[in-house]
């Protein structure tokens, strides 16, 4: 059983930094600390080097794919997973270099793939047996990729562009391990949409079938889910990796030149989410590894490749208390209402996972206006954040503030650095909060500015005619 650790290490503001953020930038409003994001980069890498020195950590782009910390990502060495044809266009507008790029995803499009063949990306991690043949197709051919892509699939990707070589490849596989957390962020069991089984065999005959189309097959990787606090599922993840490769190599005389972890470690969200060590993490994986290849000769280059656990804790999201509202429950007590300028359309994970965030006072309204909640001798009390979308969601529930929260109150809402500016839409017509970078010297800038009205309606089409008169 893995030790968890009991320190708390993610960024807060001060009440000075939050107070002159809010008055350059506004709320809501995303911060990323640029020390703490490096120094978890720094502490990951050393970790993997030190428990298998043939490692390499792939920044997973999806917890965080604004182009200037993915320009900090590569910066502190990492190489960047992408997970789509814009995470790769990102990677690459941040100075990325394409062979540093990892392109992953189910149901690869047509037109994606060939970007990435022309791009150069340095490896596409393969998912599924059609996408081997269309590779094949863009592979083989001489014809300029985006022409054959075209012709074998009926889809209009442009003019030709030159043609390039085939990218390595590693292929997904499901391990079938199930790891315990959310099932929507739970991706190892072999009951899911990602990769090759190895249990049912297909994970072995795609092995067979790249190396029978002279395909540049380096490797094979999987990832078994997110925001794992027990690591146990990563570990028979990687084992089973390793075993895997043990028997490909035997039966198949396939050499694993890659062997490509996942990510999937977590953060301190609440108090009570206690991840492991990353230090102790990587020795598990490694471990897992060294043991299951003992004797065959492989030395893979061992890849990890962390999303959330790098970029999460380094974020914060300062919002204004607006309304505070106390109203009559079922059951005959009360609830308190502490509504925030933002909340779904800026971080939609409470409503997807039923996650949980530490939220604090930072700074206090120095003119209170609207209700004030009463002190009663409690120095806090229990309330629900919420946000102030139309749905009936409890964005942060149950969380201890100071009894006299009040309107204009700044509250910070700490690990909100992966999956939220990522995952955040314009329901109900709001625009984006933007982000701002809380640099190494102590200043600050904007790494996203705002959206704009003119963005919101830019692609908006009212027909002519539509409308009488
Ligand atoms: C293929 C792959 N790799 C890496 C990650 C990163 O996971 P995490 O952010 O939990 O480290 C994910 C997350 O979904 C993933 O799907």
């Amino acid at each position: 059983m893995a030790t968890v650790s009991q320190q708390d290490t993610r960024f807060r503001l001060s009440e000075e930094q939050a107070l002159e953020l809010v008055e350059a930038y506004g709320t809501p409003l995303y911060v990323v600390d640029e020390v703490g994001f490096r120094c978890r980069i720094g502490a990951y890498m050393a970790a993997a080097t030190a428990a298998y020195a043939d490692s390499r950590v792939t920044f997973a782009s999806k917890a965080n794919s604004s182009l200037a910390l993915l320009a900090i990502a590569a910066d502190e060495g990492c190489y960047i997973d992408v997970a789509s044809e814009g995470e790769l266009r990102a990677a690459l507008l941040a100075g990325v270099p394409a062979s540093n790029c990892i392109l992953h995803g189910n149901n690869k499009q047509a037109a994606e793939l060939a970007f990435a063949f022309e791009a150069g990306v340095g490896e596409i991690v393969v998912d599924n047996f059609g996408e081997i043949e269309l590779i094949s197709e863009l592979a083989r051919t001489d014809e300029p990729a985006s022409k054959i892509v075209g012709e074998v699939l009926g889809v209009d990707v442009g003019a030709p562009r030159t043609k390039l070589h085939c990218p390595k490849l590693a292929l997904r596989l499901a391990p079938g391990v199930d790891p315990v957390t959310h099932a929507k962020i739970s991706t190892g069991q072999a009951d899911t949409k990602f990769g090759f089984n190895i249990s049912d065999g297909a994970a072995e005959k795609a092995v067979a079938r790249c190396m029978e189309l002279g395909l540049p097959l380096v490797g094979i990787h999987c990832h078994v889910g997110s925001q794992l606090l027990d690591p146990q599922a990563q570990r028979d993840g990687a084992e089973a990796l390793a075993e895997f490769a043990v028997r490909m190599k035997r039966e198949l005389g396939f050499t694993t030149k890659v062997l490509n972890a996942g990510g999937g470690l977590g953060v301190r969200y609440t108090d009570g989410d206690q991840p492991t060590p990353v230090e102790e993490y990587c020795k598990m994986i490694a471990q897992s590894v060294v043991s299951a290849l003992q004797g065959s000769g492989l030395k893979p280059t061992l890849i990890q490749e962390p999303g959330r656990s790098l970029i999460a804790e380094s974020g914060v999201t300062l919002y204004t208390v607006g309304v505070v509202k106390t109203v009559p429950t079922a059951v005959g007590a009360t609830r308190t209402y502490v509504c925030v300028d933002g909340g779904l359309s800026d971080n939609p994970r409470p409503a997807l996972y039923g996650s949980r965030y530490t939220v604090e006072r930072v700074a206090r309204s120095a003119d209170p206006d609207g209700e004030v909640v009463e002190l009663n001798g409690d120095r806090t009390r229990t309330v629900t954040v919420s946000g102030r979308h139309c749905e009936t969601d409890l964005l942060f529930p149950d969380i201890e503030l100071p009894a006299d929260v009040r309107a204009g109150d700044l509250l910070q809402v700490l690990c909100t650095g992966a999956y939220n500016s990522t995952m955040a839409s314009n329901y109900n017509r709001f625009r984006r909060p933007p982000c701002a970078l809380l640099r190494k010297d102590g200043s600050h800038c904007l790494i996203q500015r705002p959206e704009t009205w003119d963005e919101m309606f830019e692609r908006e089409i009212i027909p002519a005619g539509l409308v009488r008169g």
